[in-house]
């Protein structure tokens, strides 16, 4: 597959999300926000899913014998989940997010300005988790299973704060 699959498929799904966000406004512009907030709820789900799976996966991977069959079995599972669901989930939760952000607060907001800063530290994670699937094609990783073992919960935490900053709104 062509390096730029990936960016094409990301164009494509935000191209889909600017049409819906349109139609939204044409319908019901008094409603576009909970459809927006709907859509952006979806991504999450589906961007936290593969980021907690991942990870995982790699768990399995680093006890596999590289060029086995099972290692290779691994490189499709990975590569799949990261450019069929991780990648275009978190583009999606980003553009939603901003737009909600933008519309519904103004940027305003401490726990918002938090919810921000922690968004980017996990897409931080997401870069470091997208560079190892590649170390895995290539059979170059020399991480343990335990290491990424303790990168699992670090998707994990992000989220708790995360959620807990945009429903309680502590400040
Ligand atoms: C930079 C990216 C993001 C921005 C700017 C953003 C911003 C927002 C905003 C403004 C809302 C609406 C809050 C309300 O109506 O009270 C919202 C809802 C929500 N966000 Fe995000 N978000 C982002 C990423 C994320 C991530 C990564 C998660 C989870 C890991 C998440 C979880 C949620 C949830 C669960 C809601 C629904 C809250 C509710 O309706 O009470 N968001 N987001």
């Amino acid at each position: 597959m062509s390096a730029g699959a990936p960016l094409f498929r990301a164009f494509v799904a935000l191209g889909a999300l600017a049409v819906l966000a349109v139609l939204f406004f044409l319908i019901e512009p008094g409603d576009a926000y909970y459809w927006i907030k709907a859509l952006h709820v979806i991504a999450v789900i589906s961007w936290m899913a593969g980021m907690l799976y991942l990870p995982r996966l790699f768990v399995y991977h680093a006890s596999a014998v590289a060029g086995s069959e099972k290692s290779e079995t691994f490189k499709v599972m990975e590569r799949r989940l990261l450019r069929a669901i991780i990648n275009p989930a978190m583009i999606v939760t980003w553009a939603a997010g901003l737009w909600l952000a933008w519309y519904g607060f103004a940027f305003k907001g401490g726990w918002l300005h938090a919810k921000i800063v922690l968004v980017f530290v996990l897409s931080g994670v997401h870069g470091y988790l997208s560079a190892s699937v590649r170390n895995f094609a290539e059979d170059r990783n020399e991480k343990s299973a335990r290491h990424w073992r303790i990168v699992n919960e670090v998707p994990t935490l992000l989220m708790i704060v995360i959620v807990v900053l945009v429903i309680v709104k502590p400040f």
